[in-house]
């Protein structure tokens, strides 16, 4: 029982609060949300009197809109004397801006690190979030949980794919896509990605790979899907080696625009992805997850008091 903690119930994660204030057992704060006509955001809610405040908003598209309520959310709690805030962003906004990749780019997490910081955050979680090393712009205490071991699970009771081989779209998800393999007593390949910085287009170069996939289920897996394009064309590739099914697998299911439409016309038989985008593809609920990260978080507090 968590009666001394509020779970912040943001409007993008109505859903993922909600189960997490039950797996808690702690008091539930609903939000009211009003959109202006000028796309302002008005966020109501009532007063806080518990010290441990989680807010609960994934910051998926429109992002900035749900970014700001969520900085509008923690300010509320930290103006009603609420010392240990903790944002839980699943997915977390701008992580790939973590650098300056073209000469005067503006590096946005830097900033948005400051933000959520500036309006008392004392903590935040994300999940598997895009680039970890974009975390240490933080000065405030950061967690960064992998969805990974529940979408392997996921994928072994639901799918039971044929003779699976689990494939990373770029050489930067290979870790993930090894230990995706493994979990499924597996062999994965990653493949060469490369994304044009300024129009975004995407190549996947030609490569020997090293594991066989003819008639075998293929487990694409990535951090993220945004526009689809590079599930789009790891399937252009990948299809010329007469693979059997083929699914695509993330932690965040974005699918910007027509990205569902192009991917299924590329050979992907089902998208599937947790809830931190809610939707007809977040088939995997993040929510003991999270509720396991905040129960030892909270616990350790408590014992250190
Ligand atoms: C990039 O390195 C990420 O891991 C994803 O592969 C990428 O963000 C997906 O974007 P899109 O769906 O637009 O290709």
């Amino acid at each position: 029982m968590y009666k001394d903690v509020s779970i912040i119930a943001g409007p993008s994660s109505l859903d993922l609060a909600t189960a997490i204030a039950k797996h808690l057992d702690a008091e539930l704060v609903p939000v009211d949300l009003r959109i202006f006509p000028d796309g302002e955001s008005k966020i109501k809610m009532r007063r806080v009197d518990n010290d441990y405040c989680i807010v609960v908003q994934s910051t998926y598209p429109p992002t900035d809109r749900h970014l700001l309520q969520a900085l509008m959310m923690i300010k509320r709690c930290s103006e009603d004397g609420a010392a240990n805030v903790c944002a839980v962003m699943p997915y977390m906004a701008y992580s790939r801006q973590d650098r300056e990749f073209l000469d005067g780019e503006v590096v946005s997490m830097a900033l948005v690190s400051k933000l959520i910081e500036t309006v008392g955050t004392r903590r935040l979680i994300t999940v598997d979030i895009h680039s970890p090393a974009s975390l240490s712009y933080f000065m405030i205490d950061t967690q960064n949980i992998s969805a990974v071991g529940l979408l392997a699970d996921y994928a072994a009771v639901k799918i039971k794919p044929n003779a699976p081989i689990v494939v990373s779209p770029d050489l930067g998800g290979a870790k993930r896509a090894v230990k995706f393999a493994r979990m499924l007593g597996t062999d994965m390949v990653a493949l060469k990605k490369i994304r044009d910085k300024d129009t975004a287009e995407v190549i996947i170069e030609e490569t020997e790979l090293n594991s066989s996939v003819v008639g075998r289920d293929l487990i694409l897996l990535d951090d993220m899907i945004s526009t689809g394009e590079s599930i789009v064309e790891a399937c252009r590739f990948l299809r010329r080696y007469k693979p059997n099914k083929i699914y695509a697998i993330c932690t965040h299911a974005l699918l910007i625009g027509d990205a569902t439409t192009r991917i299924k016309a590329a050979g992907v038989e089902e998208i599937i992805s947790t809830n931190s985008v809610p939707g007809i593809n977040a088939k995997v609920d993040l929510a003991p997850l999270i509720t396991t990260k905040l129960k030892a978080i909270i616990d350790t507090k408590k014992h250190l008091r």
